[in-house]
């Protein structure tokens, strides 16, 4: 019987994209300091982010915690250089001024998750420690799990999730890329929500933009469904076949200083379908028929960013750009 050793494995290991549905989770988007001395201490940390998580996970091993990091596109020139992911570049902006997916400044994106927020809160703290000044948080979002799944503003979010096999099919690069099997491409955006004018909307407005119903979560059926829904918008095909993201947003927000927001986060294969979604959404799909969520949603961040396996993202540490 012919045996593997680790090195030997051909699959490299994805980082945990595909985890399990948690409670809680923390977005945290940040700079990388100018200077060799700073590429340096990150390169090293990624051979040590790993080993941080189980040293924090152990502890409470019924909270799932994970964390997935990502690299913006100049980051990885300058802390890895060649080769690059194919398709890493910078986040490309959609819409017009007043509606725009705009881009935020981010070299680095932690994606924590957990069952409980003290698990999420804990990693964090100690990656920002062993991180020090080589980075500087330029966003930071504590996300709660709402009700029945619910985002927000009111509606379940996630039910059209790949799961399983699809899920990782949609999510993880394969052989288009060799030397980066394994990994994964993942947008993220803040976006904040005016729930004032949403809540003077009657449900079944609601449920025409979202293109789902409210309380029972069913899809509209094609015949009412808008075709500016949320949900028609987002639905893309590429040679016939539908092409999927995996999402697992966040609401977060502070009611008491009027801040009702969702945190966006989508990983996919290449950046393609989600930048299509994008399109659809803001510019509109023909262009001007576009998502009305918008009219009640306003993107604050957005990012795009490498996940490199889990196996590549520790051999990192030994690259020289
Ligand atoms: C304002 C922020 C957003 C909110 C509150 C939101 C909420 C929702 C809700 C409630 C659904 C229906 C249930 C479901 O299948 O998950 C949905 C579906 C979906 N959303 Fe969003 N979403 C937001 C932004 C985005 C963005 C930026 C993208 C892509 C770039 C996106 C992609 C999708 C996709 C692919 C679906 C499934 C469509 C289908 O197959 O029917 N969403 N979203």
């Amino acid at each position: 019987m012919t045996t593997l050793t680790p090195t030997e494995n051909p699959t490299p290991e994805p980082q945990p994209v595909d985890s399990p549905i948690t409670r809680s989770a923390i977005f945290i988007v940040a700079t990388i300091a100018p200077g060799d001395d700073a590429a340096s201490r990150v390169r090293a940390w990624c051979g040590d982010v790993a080993g941080l998580v189980r040293s924090v996970g152990k502890r409470v091993p019924s909270g799932n915690l994970s964390c997935v990091c990502g690299f913006g596109a100049t980051a990885w020139d300058t802390l890895f250089g060649n080769p690059r992911p194919a398709a890493l570049h910078p986040f490309r902006e959609f819409g017009p001024a007043g509606r725009r997916a705009l881009a935020t400044p981010g070299d680095l994106l932690l994606h924590i998750r957990a069952e409980q927020m003290d698990l999420c809160f804990e990693l964090a703290t100690q990656i920002i420690a062993a991180l020090g000044d080589a980075i500087s948080v330029v966003d930071e979002v504590q996300g709660f799990r709402y009700f029945d799944m619910r985002s927000i503003i009111g509606f379940v979010d996630g039910t059209e999730n790949p799961v399983g096999r699809k899920a990782v099919d949609f999510t993880i690069v394969g052989s288009e890329d060799p030397s980066f099997s394994g990994g994964s491409y993942v947008l993220v955006q803040k976006y904040l929500h005016n729930m004032t004018a949403w809540n003077t909307l009657t449900v079944e407005a609601q449920e025409r933009i979202i293109g789902r119903t409210k309380l029972s979560d069913i899809e509209l059926d094609d015949t009412v469904k808008p075709t500016n829904s949320h949900s028609a918008l987002t639905t893309i095909t590429e040679d016939g076949q539908e092409v999927k993201i995996l999402r697992d947003n966040m609401p977060f927000g502070r009611p008491g200083a009027g801040e009702f927001g969702t945190y966006f986060i989508g990983y996919a294969r290449s950046p393609s379908p989600l930048e299509l979604m994008l399109e659809n959404m803001f510019v509109g799909r023909p262009p001007g028929n576009y998502d009305r969520l918008l009219d009640f949603s306003t993107a604050v961040t957005g990012g795009l960013f490498f996940v490199p396996s889990a196996d590549l993202l520790e051999a990192l540490a030994d690259r020289e750009p």
